[in-house]
């Protein structure tokens, strides 16, 4: 009788779209037997062509859920019992990461859009901006039936070469933080979940499943914890997923401190955390930790958890918490909703949402005198393997399978550009006989291998020129998931990408005419070489599908320019602080290799930096870079006046007037910057705390932006009181349009407190304790 009320119970509130309440999660928990609960903690699986469960071999190949919905990365079990549908979990970053083709539907395709990477929608520093796109997300993962998002990803990008900078947002938690807010508010509010991940400082992917991360819990809470922090408290993600890594010594996903201690008691977070696929060791320990669910899941960990609790290892209670975050959160689903997706959602609409968003992300780096934009009608040189062959985002599970590519070719036709067919064919014919010696990938997480850019000659391109008003270089880098970039050829351009910038740039020029380099990249390259050969430079990052069309608009001048980095451009990588250590040491060089790339060898990675992150240690340390943290040019120019502060017990709000003073329409990103008194710790020379994007300001026009930040955001983390503190002293606010180029300024004096006492957490072991004293 009671199990018939209860079902009745819950459908109704599922159709009343009603908040299950506690009371009623405890009822329907106690009607779930122990096996049960336990396959509610413990994700199906993946079934995985060639790998048995019994096998050592890893299970986790990504996209290959055939189950609800092909493609997906993983489900839940469904229970019959209480009608509980299986839930659908799928990624990523760049797009719903999906099938295309389903058996039974052979009439019908599963094309997701491709939207930017992460790294491009940070680079719009616009939140409404995220939310819109996450909205995008949304309403496809739910018309595709996809319960969860595995997205947005938001570690920090700690060192150029992480191989998955290109999901990640920023170097700075607080642009991370709130860019990732946006999204997932966005995503939420057409009623699936978002999963914001990896939890937490997963910011390399060499040896990744046993990689110890050696980190002061002062750089934790200020740097790597504090994004999540801001996207916890702005948006209450519905999941979070657990990182691979251990942190000193204590696997993320095994870890109370992290788990429990901090993302629940400290910032009340109300939603269930899941494990990254097949990551940590122990389930029981996870399960006690307060990892929620285990994902992809496997049967081992269903009879570990069983003989946990069997033998008392594992308390029934612990269980029954674990369950009870989980259901909370699947009772909002669309399956749970009984939701039928149509498979149909709007790709026409989502097209532009992701052609906009492109284009907002696209960063102008050099522009000089005025050299972009070109009429249309200009003849364009156009050079590059990438501009053929255009990279819409990185590999592995931030790939999206989508339905076309607008390559920089395609955009700048479609916008009537002309392009000088020589150049054309002889890429196309170049790129067809190279790519044919590449051979075929044999695993689907395999980085992609590019063509190498083309060898031209001086009396070529003299000829080429002479036909041309412009020359244009699209430069182009991939990179994914398992493996970290490399130096050679990545990070440094090869030499024939070098010398075709150097000769292009002198043919042109000896004809007076200009070059553009495009830089179609995931994540930060070297610059400072040979930048001063080219008239512009616009980072457009990998954009999606509509990268071609996204790049159009900008070199047209129909959007003007308005991104702005969100990490630094260094001189060189040796001058970044974590290039020290990454990606870390391996601890036995001499013991057993990996048999498979999935499986890495036990490794420790110092972060030696500390808090001096990207900006924060360039600035603090006066070490020149080639384009600073928030820099980014536009087509006209803002004057900044006025500035003025607003202060209660705990808000500031810092107000100033923004004119457009150029001679065309566009948006400006002000920066909030704060340089701290002197304390007794050591701080970074000046912190972003903030930042407003304006609206479209046509010439002439003026809006007064308002940057709201708090007292208690202005402190410092003090790891021998365990406490976040603010020092007494005179606070400068700057308002800057980049980390280097201060606007205005206005002083405050603000009296010291301790803002919030804490337990002394996540292990502070010896290493940690010297890293602290430095
Ligand atoms: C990645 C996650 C992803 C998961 C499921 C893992 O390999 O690290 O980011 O969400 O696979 O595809």
């Amino acid at each position: 009788m009671k199990k018939i009320i209860i079902c009745l119970f819950i459908s109704l509130a599922i159709q009343l779209n009603a908040q299950i309440t506690d009371d009623k999660l405890n009822e329907i928990i106690e009607q779930l037997s122990i096996e049960e609960k336990v396959y509610l903690v413990v994700g199906t699986g993946m079934n995985i062509p060639g790998f048995s469960e019994e096998s050592n071999a890893p299970q986790a190949i990504v996209g290959t859920t055939q189950d609800k919905i092909p493609g997906a990365a993983g489900t839940s079990y469904t229970n019959k019992k209480l009608g509980f549908p299986a839930v659908v979990f799928a990624d990523g970053p760049a797009g719903i990461r999906i099938s295309p083709i389903r058996e039974e539907y052979p009439n019908q395709t599963f094309y997701a859009t491709a939207f930017p990477i992460g790294t491009s929608i940070s680079s719009s520093w616009n939140v409404e901006l995220a939310k819109e796109v996450g909205a995008a997300f949304g309403r496809e993962g739910k018309e595709y039936g996809v319960d969860f998002l595995l997205a947005p990803a938001l570690n920090i990008q700690r060192n150029p070469l992480g191989g998955r900078n290109f999901e990640y947002y920023s170097e700075d938690p607080v642009l991370g933080g709130k860019i990732t807010a946006g999204f997932v508010n966005g995503v939420q509010s057409e009623g699936i979940g978002a999963t914001i991940k990896h939890f937490v400082a997963n910011n390399s992917e060499t040896n990744r499943t046993e990689l110890n991360t050696v980190v002061s819990e002062r750089a934790l809470r200020e740097i790597y914890l504090k994004g999540f922090e801001i996207a916890v408290k702005e948006s209450q993600p519905w999941s979070v997923m657990s990182s691979y890594n251990k942190i000193n010594g204590v696997y993320t996903s095994e870890s109370e401190d992290l788990l429990t201690k901090i993302l629940r008691d400290e910032w009340n977070f109300n939603g269930f955390v899941m494990t990254d696929w097949f990551g940590g060791k122990d389930a029981v320990a996870q399960m006690k930790a307060g990892n929620d669910l285990l994902m992809p899941g496997s049967n081992q960990q269903s009879k570990s958890i069983l003989e946990a609790l069997k033998n008392g290892d594992l308390s029934e209670v612990v269980l029954n918490r674990n369950v009870k975050y989980i259901l909370r959160q699947y009772f909002k689903t669309p399956s749970f909703k009984k939701y039928v997706p149509t498979g149909k959602p709007d790709l026409e609409a989502h097209k532009i949402i992701s052609r906009n968003a492109a284009a907002e992300g696209m960063i102008l780096l050099n522009n000089d005198n005025n050299t972009l934009p070109l009429k249309r009608e200009t003849k364009i040189a156009l050079f590059g393997v990438t501009s053929v062959e255009t990279i819409a985002g990185g590999t592995g599970s931030g790939d999206v399978n989508k339905a076309y590519m607008i390559s920089v070719n395609e955009g700048l036709k479609n916008a009537n550009f002309i392009l000088d067919k020589v150049v054309e064919s002889d890429y196309e014919l170049f790129i067809k006989e190279e790519k044919a010696k590449i051979p075929p990938k044999k695993m689907f997480f395999e980085k992609d291998v590019l063509v190498q850019d083309k060898v031209w000659s001086k009396e070529s391109l003299k000829v080429i020129a002479d036909n041309n008003d412009v020359a244009i270089f699209t430069l182009g880098r991939t990179s994914g998931e398992f493996q970290d970039r490399v130096v050679d050829g990545d990070f440094n351009l090869t030499m024939n990408e070098l010398v075709l910038i150097k000769n292009i740039s002198e043919v042109f020029h000896a004809k007076n005419k200009k070059f553009i380099v495009i830089l179609n990249i995931g994540g930060v390259i070297e610059t400072q070489s040979w930048k001063h050969y080219a008239d512009a430079i616009l980072l457009t990052w990998q954009a999606g599908q509509e990268t071609g069309n996204a790049i159009a608009d900008i070199i047209s001048g129909k959007i003007n320019p308005s991104g702005k980095l969100p990490v630094t451009f260094p001189m060189s990588l040796e001058n970044v602080a974590s290039s020290k250590n990454f990606p870390g040491k391996v601890i036995d060089p001499n013991g057993p290799k990996p048999n498979n790339p999935l499986f890495g060898v036990p490794a420790e990675e110092i972060y030696e930096e500390g808090i001096y992150v990207g900006y924060r240690y360039f600035d603090s340390f006066d070490i020149d870079v080639s384009y600073p943290f928030g820099y980014g040019l536009s087509y006209t120019n803002f004057e900044y006046s006025n500035i003025n502060i607003i202060k209660n017990s705990d808000e500031i709000f810092i107000e100033c007037t923004i004119k457009n003073i150029g001679n065309f329409n566009g948006k400006e990103v002000a920066q909030l910057y704060v340089k701290s008194p002197k304390g007794n710790l050591e701080k970074p020379k000046k912190e972003l705390k903030g930042f407003v994007k304006t609206k479209l300001l046509n010439i002439g026009e003026s809006q007064k932006i308002t940057i709201k930040t708090s007292v208690n955001d202005l402190g410092y983390y003090d790891t021998v009181s365990n406490s976040w503190k603010l020092d007494e002293g005179n606070y400068i606010f700057y308002v800057s349009s980049n980390s280097e180029l201060m606007k205005l300024h206005i002083t405050v004096p603000l009296k010291g407190k301790i803002i919030e006492k804490n337990k002394k957490l996540l292990s502070p072991i010896d290493q940690i304790q010297e890293l602290e004293k430095k």
